[in-house]
């Protein structure tokens, strides 16, 4: 019984070990011989382009440098791809990159690809696989260099307040290999029109760390904290806003992102909330021009619901049906678009109208790429 057994892994080995060299050595390559095949001539043999080699002559362009760790692990893999694939004018580089879908099979991208990952070396900066969508609401956990415009139109049709606009810009700067800086910057006015001051009425600076990440399994986790700044004179407090997020990959199509966070009056804590709030993204293509649509969940607990006739529920939820819209082929600029519907307290609003304008400054200049 056991020899039996031994001979036949014997066999089995033996067979492998005489087999596989051959088939290796007729139909497959390594990323590396790819790579060297096929992109050395103008990446430069390890990664590094020669800013004096003639092919990109009077052109002006030279390819990015995938020795620099910051710059390979932002760029997701699955867009490499697409830039590999079809070529650097399908997604608004320039055309010396050429398109290899007739050249390489999918399976020989994806190997060239991991290898030029790896010539950055190893690394902490997180992958920009994990780059997830922007939501409305939920914070993201990867670390950016990013600038949003954020609209927010409050209709409170049926109440007795006034309708409310609010304007945001938010700047994104990634330090270090795990942080990003933020600022925001908020106007506020009632019914579209300007109440009284053009003024800016709060300033947020915000800090995010990297705590987790796993390439892997595509999860990454991060912790953070915002200073909400009142800068009119209102009754209204400076807040702290701690907050913790994270992100995972459900399917190839398919993301999760979730917060929680607090926000803490600091005058009185108890004034304030905690929320949590989860979305789930669909992305059914790789094409940066496309519609990736989410839908999430917000629930907002407030920390002293109060007494009385306006006690206030034990959790205000709202729903939030988005979509981004990626509006250049390059895919660093794009649109979100998102409703909030109340699904209690709704004498809170009626619904809230949002629209962000997102520039992934790092991929590219605004108007590159189009
Ligand atoms: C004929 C020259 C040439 C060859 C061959 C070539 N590339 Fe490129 N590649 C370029 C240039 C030029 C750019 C930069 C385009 C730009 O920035 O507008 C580029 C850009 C890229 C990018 C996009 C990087 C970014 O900025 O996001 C990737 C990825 C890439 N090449 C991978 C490869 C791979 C893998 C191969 C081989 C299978 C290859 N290239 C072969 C010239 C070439």
């Amino acid at each position: 019984m056991f020899t039996n057994k031994f001979k036949s892994i014997f066999l089995v080995y033996i067979l492998s070990v005489s087999i596989s060299p051959t088939i290796q050595a007729k139909e497959s390559f390594s990323g590396k011989e790819i790579y060297q095949n096929n992109c050395a001539v103008c990446h430069g043999p390890i990664g590094k382009p020669d800013q004096d080699n003639p092919l990109f002559g009077q052109s002006g362009v030279l390819p990015a440098n995938f020795t620099d760790p910051l710059f390979s692990s932002r760029e997701p893999g699955k867009d490499w791809f697409m830039v590999v694939k079809h070529g650097g004018a399908a997604k608004g580089f320039s055309e010396i990159m050429p398109a290899f879908k007739d050249v390489l099979s999918d399976r020989d991208i994806k190997k060239v690809i991991n290898y030029v990952k790896g010539l950055a070396g190893s690394h902490r900066y997180p992958s920009g696989d994990m780059n997830f969508i922007l939501p409305i609401r939920t914070k993201k956990a990867f670390p950016e260099d990013e600038i949003v415009w954020k609209f927010r139109f409050q209709d409170d049709a049926n109440n007795s307040k006034r309708d409310q606009v609010r304007n945001v810009i938010e700047i994104e700067k990634r330090i270090f290999e795990r942080v990003q800086l933020s600022l925001e910057l908020s106007h506020k006015a009632d019914d579209g029109v300007d109440n009284g001051s053009g003024n800016i009425d709060q300033i947020e600076p915000g800090i995010k760390y990297v705590v987790y990440d796993d390439p892997s399994r595509q999860v990454i986790s991060s912790v953070g904290a915002l200073i909400a700044i009142k800068t009119e004179e209102s009754n209204s407090s400076d807040e702290f806003i701690p907050y913790i997020a994270a992100a995972g990959r459900l399917s190839e199509t398919l993301t999760i992102q979730g917060t929680a966070r607090s926000t803490l009056p600091l005058r009185k804590f108890s004034n304030g909330n905690v929320e949590l709030s989860s979305v789930v993204h669909w992305s059914p293509s790789s094409w940066p021009r496309s519609f990736k649509p989410g839908l999430e969940l917000v629930s907002s607990f407030p920390i002293d619901r109060g007494t009385g006739p306006g006690r206030k529920s034990f959790s205000q939820l709202s729903l939030i049906p988005q979509t981004q819209i990626g509006l250049n082929k390059r895919g660093q600029v794009m649109l979100n678009l998102g409703a909030e519907i109340p699904l209690n307290d709704s004498g809170r609003y009626d619904y809230r109208w949002y629209a962000y304008l997102i520039w992934d400054f790092a991929d590219g200049g605004l108007f590159s790429g189009w």
